[in-house]
């Protein structure tokens, strides 16, 4: 079989390959295990490669599909990671400890496994001659999103303080005059700004990706994920995104405990769509290396996934315990300290570099999620 050599164009016009064997690192967690399907649907052969973390896991990891090897390792392992890259053509790097963690305490954990883990991977990758990647990336690089004061134009508004957040004063405010500001879509191109220790993990694995690009010859693409949701969401813990909290509350009969004053902005993009995008970038930068034009040598390139259609944490809950018909959401005006205000993706650069499109709206995903399984 030639892996992956015959690039053709698509009906879509969209550069594509045949029988690619890819590597998916964290291939058992939840956006995993939907890009390892979207892989098997699209002819490709998967290794997926997963420490299967108690932080993530309550129990074994999931069975293996038909066509796909899963490989239980942990990315920080250099010689079961050069094992696992036998044969591969192409790697999808999701493994990562994700969320804002218990306390700072986790911070060497996330350090190891986000940061160690993707430089022994790229390492690897290096000496193996695998010259194709896709990140899994995250808004979160961009702290606050992007704002607009009335008098200053676009501003970048600093962490907010804690005496603001426990007076209720949740909107950033301008730096230089104070006024509440406008929230916007936040660009790739947006000076970036971690604001807790998971998200500086995931700005150090793009600055690592292109790194290794650059010294190796190879193409990198970071998808910067906004909120993902649906069927195989992790329940929760301290590590789970906000609808996977609302949806476990829920099933226990429980009212969705909505923080601050419940109008954070956000882009709900559903699980689906992400795998679907990954599985377009792969295919097209694995192109590219036969003459496409979609990533080329060396290069680093990154990209918001996102619906582009934002909503508050508020309409959320509510739209998930109406589907549900659970008890209505509660606005406690809690906070936490590491989140950030408003993040809403412009995704324009994805669509127009891979043809890609979300397909699940935002109503008709809320109501599957509201009836899916949790892991
Ligand atoms: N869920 C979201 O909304 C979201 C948003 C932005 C980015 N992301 C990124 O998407 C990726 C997947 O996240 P997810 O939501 O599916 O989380 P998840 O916890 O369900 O999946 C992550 C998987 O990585 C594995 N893993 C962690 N450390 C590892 C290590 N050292 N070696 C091998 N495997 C390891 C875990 O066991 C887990 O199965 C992560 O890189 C995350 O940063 C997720
Ligand atoms: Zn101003």
């Amino acid at each position: 079989m030639t892996r992956g050599r015959d690039a053709r164009r698509t009906g879509a016009g969209l550069p594509s390959v045949d029988g690619m064997r890819v590597l998916v690192t964290g291939g058992a967690g939840f956006i995993g295990t939907h890009v390892v399907d979207a892989l098997l649907a699209r002819g490709h052969e998967v290794v997926s490669y997963d420490a299967v973390l108690a932080s993530a896991h309550s129990g074994p990891p999931r069975a293996a599909r038909a066509g796909e090897r899963l490989v239980v390792g942990d990315v920080r392992d250099p010689d079961a990671v050069a094992a696992a890259l036998h044969g591969v053509d192409a790697v999808c790097h999701q493994a990562a400890m994700v969320g804002l963690g218990k306390d700072f305490a986790d911070a060497p954990e996330y350090v190891g496994c986000n940061d160690l883990g993707t430089a022994v991977l790229l390492a690897a990758m290096a000496r193996a001659g695998v010259r194709d990647l896709v990140l899994a990336g995250s808004m979160v690089v961009y702290g606050e999103g992007r704002y607009a004061c009335a008098s200053h134009g676009v501003v970048r508004p600093g962490p907010r303080a804690g005496a603001d957040l426990a007076a209720g004063r949740f909107e950033p405010r301008c730096p230089s005059c104070g006024a509440e500001l406008a929230p916007g879509l936040v660009g790739e191109d947006a000076p970036v700004d971690p604001r807790n220790v998971y998200a500086t993990t995931k700005l150090a694995q793009e600055h690592l990706s292109a790194a290794w690009a650059r010294a190796t010859g190879g193409r990198a693409v970071s998808l910067r994920y906004h909120n993902v949701y649906g069927p195989g969401m992790p329940r929760d813990t301290p590590y789970a995104g906000v609808a996977a909290l609302f949806r476990s509350a829920l099933a226990r009969g429980e009212a969705p405990r909505v923080f601050e004053d419940g109008g954070q902005r956000r882009d709900f993009v559903h699980v689906r769509d992400v795998a679907a995008a990954v599985a377009t970038a792969l295919e097209a930068v694995r192109g590219s290396g036969a003459g496409m034009s979609a990533a080329s040598e060396g290069t680093f390139t990154a990209y918001n996934t996102g619906s582009g259609e934002p909503h508050t944490v508020g309409e959320m809950a509510r739209a998930l315990a109406d589907a549900y018909g659970g008890p209505a959401p509660v606005v406690t005006g809690e906070y936490r300290l590491g989140d950030v205000r408003h993040v809403t993706a412009d995704s324009a650069r994805l669509r127009a570099a891979f043809g890609w499109k979300p397909e699940v709206g935002f109503a008709d995903g809320m109501r599957e999620f509201a009836r899916a399984a949790l892991r």
